[in-house]
């Protein structure tokens, strides 16, 4: 089978089919999801906290996120595989954004790469689309901007709103084939989906968007603060907290290895 494309995800919004896209960061849990069908991987800048632990997106590079894009990318066969590009690695001009796809692309085998902004990064979507880059567009709360909002709070709301829709209608003008809408009202984030042609990926952001997207520590009960828009679908922590605690005591009491799993 073929991988999925921005043809396949446009395809879907004109019939009017919902579908997922979680993140990934390693080889196993990319074929984990990809088997299960989940049609788009997100490598994000979320890795800062996931995988690097940082309290913020802010401080990985390129260079911290193109193996772990590249191991997702080997992980999977099916699914397309977006990646996040980081603070300060596209902001400059569009010719640094070019150079940071182009990494991500030709080392790592991404598909798209998506970056944060709306009218302030135009010119960036403009070239990298017509350099043949897909871009997935994010608006709303846009976390490497977390220091110029004070926080991790609702975007959007009241005035705000207008320019949201305005950033939103600018990007899917520019040539984004998608646009993350992050804690934003959900009757906001109704009225930029049927706005636009390309399809809105929501996170935090109501049940009308055309995708949904979470970060899978988060959707499985590995992250013990997760948001407001977080569901728990599995208690990871737990089981994981369960099973190393059963190794510990199998240790312990010389019932591991047992005769199965020993070579005579
Ligand atoms: O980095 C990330 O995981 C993201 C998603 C939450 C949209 O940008
Ligand atoms: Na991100």
């Amino acid at each position: 089978g073929r991988r999925v494309t921005v043809r396949d995800v446009s395809a879907a919004k004109a019939r009017g089919e919902k579908w997922p896209m979680v993140t990934a960061y390693d080889a196993m849990t990319a074929k984990v999801f990809d088997e299960a069908g989940i049609p788009v991987l997100l490598v994000g800048d979320s890795a800062a906290m996931v995988v690097y632990g940082y309290d913020s997106t802010l401080p990985v590079s390129v260079d911290d996120l193109i193996p772990l894009t590249a191991a997702v990318v080997r992980g999977s066969t099916r699914a397309m595989v977006v990646a996040d590009l980081p603070f300060a690695s596209y902001q400059a001009s569009p010719e640094q954004a070019l150079a940071s796809a182009a990494r991500f692309m030709k080392e790592a085998g991404a598909h798209a790469v998506k970056l944060e902004g709306g009218r302030r990064i135009l010119p960036q979507v403009e070239t990298l689309v017509s350099a043949g880059v897909p871009v997935m567009a994010h608006l709303g709360l846009t976390p490497q901007s977390v220091n110029v909002f004070g926080g991790y709070r609702v975007q959007g709301r009241g005035q705000s709103g207008d320019e949201l829709m305005a950033d939103a209608k600018a990007l899917e003008h520019a040539g984004a084939f998608a646009v993350v809408l992050e804690c934003v009202p959900a009757d906001l984030a109704e009225r930029i989906t049927a706005s636009l042609s390309i399809p809105t990926v929501g996170i935090g952001a109501g049940p009308s968007c055309d995708a949904q997207v979470l970060v899978w520590q988060d959707l499985m009960g590995l992250n013990p603060r997760p948001a407001k828009f977080v569901k728990r679908y599995s208690d990871l922590a737990g089981e994981m907290t369960h099973a190393v605690q059963s190794f510990a005591a199998e240790v312990a009491n010389g019932a591991f290895p047992a005769p199965e799993h020993t070579y005579q």
